[in-house]
C-alpha cells in the first residue's frame, strides 16, 4: 500500500508538482491544503487531478492523518509557529513530519513586511527545542542550507520521526 502525504501550506503545489513527477513513486495519496482561497483557486486550476483543499494550520484535525505530513515555508510566516502550530502538524503525522523555517542564530527576530506578511526567524535551539517537546517523537533530524539551496544556515529543515 502507498504512501500518504498532507502538504500543509501547499502554496503553488510545488510538492505536488514534484511527487506527481514520480519523484517518490512510493506516494500513492497526496493532500494539499492552504488557508488562502487565492492559492487553492491556483492549485485547482493548474492540477486538475490533485487534492487540494481549505484549511488552517490551527485546525487541522478534520483533515485526518498521513503517513507523512509537510510543511515547507509555512512556519516562517506565523507569529507563533513553536508550539500549537507544529503539535497541530504532529497530531496528523502517523510516520514522519517534515518541516522547514528561517533561523538566524546570531539575530533572531521578526520582520513585519507590508500586507501584515511577518518572516519570523528563529534560532536553531529554538526550533529544536520545540520539536523535542513533540509527545512521543522517536527522533528528531536536521539540516541547514541556504534559503537557496546552497551551502550555509539561512534555513533549517527538520524532521521528526514516530
Ligand atoms: C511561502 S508559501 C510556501 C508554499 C509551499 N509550501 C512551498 O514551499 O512552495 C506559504 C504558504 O503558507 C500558507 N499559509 C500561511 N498561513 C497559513 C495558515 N495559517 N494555514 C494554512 N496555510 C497557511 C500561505 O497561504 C502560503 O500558500
Amino acid at each position: 500500500m502507498g504512501q500518504s502525504v498532507l502538504d500543509v501550506g501547499c502554496g503553488c503545489a510545488h510538492l505536488y508538482a514534484l511527487l506527481a513527477s514520480g519523484v517518490n513513486p512510493s506516494v500513492a495519496y497526496y493532500l494539499g491544503v492552504d488557508d488562502s482561497p487565492v492559492m487553492l483557486a491556483f492549485c485547482g486550476e493548474a492540477f486538475p487531478e490533485g487534492r487540494f483543499q481549505f484549511a488552517d494550520i490551527y485546525t487541522l484535525s478534520s483533515v485526518g492523518t498521513f503517513d507523512t505530513v509537510c510543511c515547507l515555508s509555512v512556519l516562517l510566516h506565523l507569529p507563533d509557529p513553536w508550539d500549537k502550530p507544529i503539535r497541530e502538524l504532529w497530531d496528523r503525522t502517523k510516520k514522519a513530519l517534515v518541516f522547514n523555517t528561517l533561523i538566524d542564530d546570531a539575530n533572531p527576530r521578526v520582520e513585519h513586511m507590508e500586507d501584515d506578511l511577518i518572516y519570523n526567524v528563529a534560532t536553531e535551539s529554538q526550533v529544536l527545542e520545540a520539536a523535542g517537546r513533540l509527545p512521543k517523537v522517536a527522533k528528531v533530524e536536521s539540516w541547514a542550507t541556504n534559503a537557496d539551496g546552497s551551502k550555509g544556515r539561512e534555513l533549517i529543515f527538520v524532521r521528526c520521526l514516530r
